[in-house]
């Protein structure tokens, strides 16, 4: 059976102090083997944040990274540090960062196999604009998006490579793509990497949906077939909210 990974995205949201009180806040969660509660917080906690966490069943995950383990980029962090204080996760190619910092499959790609290199799970981000989606292009649009990232990883890695699909259009929107329409772009990824790889390391994949996720809408979206969490932005930033949406895993 698959894990339900439910991932809170904070974006560039909370001073330090309040990072630091929401994990005193969600530290007594318990979640049961299935279930996998992960905070996306901004560079400058993450070190405070995976030390909170400890004896606690929350992993810390990192929104971005370079692909080079060093060197002369000004202001980016690479995978090496991550790996060093204790990161677990990172989020790859969410749709912010490929429209904003101009990341293409190309650098999801090598970010990826980055990743993998320095033991850090990867969060891989698709996901198709409003345009894109009214054209009728969502699934040919998808399928360029995992067939790049995914290029290249063994089966192994595919299996353990956590797909986030978020639609544009739902992100921060209020928006909820139906938990039907949700789950039959969640299949179709499932039936790419099968494609890709083999239909057995398809079954392992886990792959959240994530756009404008709140606690009224997790029971209907973790009950279709192929959504296996979620990666949510505005409501995991209070953590009564974040409690709720992986009670739901539970
Ligand atoms: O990565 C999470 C995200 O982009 C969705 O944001 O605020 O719609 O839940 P939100």
């Amino acid at each position: 059976m698959r894990k339900i990974v439910i991932a809170g995205n904070w974006k560039m949201h909370k001073t330090k102090q309040e990072a630091e009180q929401f994990i005193d806040e969600v530290k007594q969660l318990k979640t049961n083997e299935r279930v996998e509660a992960v905070i996306c917080a901004p560079f400058p906690y993450l070190s405070s944040l995976v030390n909170k966490v400890k004896q606690t069943d929350v992993k810390i995950a990192a929104q971005t990274m370079h692909f080079e383990q060093s060197g002369a980029f000004t202001g980016e962090v690479s995978p090496v540090m991550l790996a060093d204080i204790g990161v677990s996760h990172v989020i790859i190619g969410h749709s912010e960062r490929r429209e904003y910092y101009h990341e293409t499959n190309e650098t999801v790609n090598k970010k990826v196999h980055a990743a993998f290199s320095h033991h850090l799970t990867p969060i891989v981000c698709v996901g198709e604009t409003l345009a894109q989606r009214e054209a009728n292009d969502t699934l040919t649009h998808i399928e360029k998006q995992i067939k790049i990232a995914l290029d290249g990883l063994t089966d192994e890695q595919i299996a353990n490579t956590i797909i986030a699909y978020e639609p544009i259009w739902a992100i921060g929107t209020g928006k909820t793509a139906s938990s039907a329409d949700a789950n039959e772009v969640c299949d179709h990824i499932r039936n790419i990497v099968a494609k890709i790889t083999s239909e057995q390391t398809a079954e392992k994949v886990v792959i959240q949906y994530g756009g404008s996720v709140k606690p009224e809408n997790i029971d209907e979206l973790l009950s279709t077939s192929d959504i296996d969490g979620a990666l949510v932005g505005g409501a995991s930033l209070e953590p009564a909210s974040f409690i709720q949406l992986v009670e739901a895993g539970n």
